[in-house]
Formats: structure tokens, sequence, C-alpha cells
């Protein structure tokens, strides 16, 4: 039965191949169920078209008219944003949002992927937005931020403590980032600035590990050691399944002795190149351990729990590397000789001196960052005490 038409569209001679069908729709969106529209066109396959589309959208045609229908409609009447584009609030992200971008409309009946780590108080911080802006802004190439075309010739065996130095670094920044990759998959996206962070600080650890290895192999020398403790001490990271628990041991304490070390070799390493390398990746460590210590500064805030359950996977983290040696000798050495600069009895003393201040250093910054947390001064100091002397 044929009748009024409310709307008509002319298409020309242009077909659903090319894009007859968002005229059509144009022209349908807004119009109740039931409106009929005349869709008119000179393509020859346009009445066959047109039926296929129209049906696939839950229309229908009668004698040649596009009857509107309401499947289309309602695929969308319970549609809800999923969450507010500009910041992420959800307490706990529903998994029904999944990969859809924050904000967008969001048609009911998706998928809902295992994103688990989903809840604000687990992986939130307010600085993630703009630290994840500085990462940006800061981010370097070590082709052109360092100078690599003439290095600085050290004695054989000074050569040889900065490739052990190298090598013990590379380990170590394997470990930071294996850790946070590990989790980067498993937070929300609807919180963007997290995961965002997270990537970059991937990508920042990457880096690090490309730079420490064009300084060991700098001389061609064969690289160092890695001792079977510092391995341990660092898959004692890597075994941690809790997010919080595995920012704070890596990033609060681990790292956050880094940002010590590293100044101790932009200060006392004897080449140029060793120096601009510890002096860039500094400034990626103090991002890395700032999104850390925000993050377990609110995770605390929310959970007054939380604090004895940090104390634990400290100690628990002692005992379980009690029987290993704790930083390799050769390490330590090494960063003595590195210190030292050449072979004299006083040059060496003032070596040791270094790298003794180094780690009372370390141990002040860590108590300062466990106060920050709410730790007492004993218990700050208790805990500094009990963190590997692998130092991540
Ligand atoms: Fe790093
Ligand atoms: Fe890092």
């Amino acid at each position: 039965m044929s009748g009024a038409v409310d709307r008509t569209v002319d298409l020309g001679d242009l077909g659903f191949d090319r894009g007859a069908h968002l005229l059509v729709e144009h022209v349908r969106r807004g119009l109740p169920p039931g409106a009929r529209v005349a869709v008119l066109g000179s393509d020859p396959a346009l009445p066959v078209h047109l039926r296929a589309w129209a049906r696939a959208r839950g229309h229908r045609l009668d004698d040649g008219v596009l009857v509107v229908g309401g499947a289309d409609v309602d695929r969308w009447h319970d549609a809800a944003r999923a969450g507010d584009p500009a910041t992420a609030t959800a307490d706990r992200a529903p998994a029904a949002w999944g990969l859809a971008a924050r904000g967008a409309l969001l048609e009911t009946g998706g998928p809902e992927p295992g994103f688990d780590l989903d809840r604000h108080d687990v992986v939130w911080a307010d600085i993630a937005p703009r630290l994840y802006a500085q990462a940006l802004a800061g981010q370097w190439d070590p082709a052109t931020a360092i100078d690599w075309s003439h290095p600085d010739a050290l004695p054989p065996e000074v050569e040889e403590a900065v490739v052990q130095v190298m090598t013990y670094l590379i380990e170590n920044e394997q470990a930071a980032l294996t850790v946070p990759a590990r989790f980067l998959g498993r937070v929300h996206p609807h919180f963007r600035e997290v995961v965002q962070l997270l990537a970059v600080q991937v990508a920042d650890e990457a880096r690090h590990v490309e730079v420490f290895t064009r300084r060991a192999r700098l001389h061609g020398r064969p690289l160092g050691e890695s001792g079977a403790g510092g391995r341990a001490s660092l898959q004692s990271l890597l075994d941690e399944p809790d997010f919080t628990l595995a920012l704070f041991l890596l990033s609060v304490l681990g790292e956050g002795s880094f940002l010590n070390l590293l100044s101790f070799l932009e200060q006392h390493a004897p080449d140029r190149v060793t120096r601009s390398v510890a002096r860039l990746v500094l400034q990626d460590e103090a991002r890395h351990v700032a999104y850390g210590l925000a993050h377990l500064e609110l995770a605390v805030a929310a959970d007054p729990g939380l604090r004895p359950r940090l104390a634990l996977a400290v100690e628990r983290r002692h005992d379980a590397l009690r029987d290993t040696t704790g930083l390799n000798a050769a390490v330590h050495d090494a960063l003595i000789v590195l210190a030292a600069g050449e072979w004299t009895p006083t040059a060496i003393a003032t070596g040791a001196d270094r790298v003794r201040s180094l780690e009372a250093d370390m141990d002040e910054g860590r108590r300062r960052r466990l106060a920050r947390l709410g730790f007492t001064t004993d218990e700050s100091a208790a805990l500094s005490a009990l963190h590997t002397r692998n130092f991540m």
C-alpha cells in the first residue's frame, strides 16, 4: 500500500557502492518509526541495494518507499556514555566499557574484556596526566642527546669497572621494563592517563637498556658479570603479583634508590659519555618515582590497612633474599674504582668514601619516601634497612 511521503531524497546517479546510504541515513535520522522516505535515483542497482540496506538496518520498503523501522533506534535506546571524557571518575570501571573511548556512546551487548586493574584507588594518581605530558616533552634520542663520537679513553681497569656497572644497570633496567609492561595490559582503559604513563615508562626503560648497552660496548670490551643474587633480587620484583605492592617495591624503594645511584654516576663517572647517560636516565627515573609515590600516597589514604601490607612486602622480600649475597661484590668494587678514577691509595679511599656516602644517601631517600607514606621515623628506618642490597 502506497501513501504520502514525509521526506524525499534524490541520489542522482550515486549508487550504494559509492556512499548513497549516507545520504539516505542523513535524511532518515530523527524521523520516527513509520515515517516514509521516497528514495529517488538513476543507479540501476538502487532498488536491490536499497532493499538489502533497509533490511539490515531494520527498515522496510513499501512499494519502493522506505518505511523507517524501530529496530535501529532501539539498538541505541539504552546506550549510555562510557564515563567522562575529561577525566577518570569511575570508582570502578565497568568491564562492559572495555576498549571504548572514555566518554563514547556505548551500545550495549559488546564484549567484556578482563581488565582486572579497574579500580580508581588501585591504579589512579592525580599526577598521572601531568606526568604523562612531562614524559612526552622529556623524550630524548640516544643518537643525538649523547655525543658518542669522541669518547674519553680510560685506563683499562677503570673502563672495566664502568662496563661492570653498565652490565649491572642493564639487568636492572630490564626488570624495570618488565614489571610495568606486565601490568600495563591489565589496567582498564578508562584510566587512560595511567595506561599512557606506564606505556611511556616502558619506552623509557627500553631506551635505558639501549644507552647502558651502548656505553658498555663503546670500547669493544666484553660485558661484565651478572651475579645470581642480583638477579634473584630482581626476580622477587617480577614475582610480586599485586600492582600497588609491585609499584611500592620497584618505584618507591628501588627506582628511588636508583635516583641516588644515577646522581652518583653523573657526578663521579670518569668519562663524559657515562656522565651524560646518567644525567638523562635520572630525569626519566625521577618521573617513575613520582608516579609510584603519588599512587602509593593515594592508595594509603584510601586504605589504612595497606601500610602494614607494604611493611610485610619489604620483610617478605628480605627473608626471601636472606641467603643471597645481595649486591654482587664485583659491582660494589666497580663503583669504588669508577668513583676513584685512578690507582692510588688516596683515590681508592676517596672512591670507597663516595660509595659509603651513596649508600647513606639511598637510605636517607628511602626513609624520607617511607615517611611520606605515613610510616613513623623508626618504622621508616627499619624498613629502609631491610631493602635489598642490590639497590633495585
Ligand atoms: Fe630506567
Ligand atoms: Fe624507571
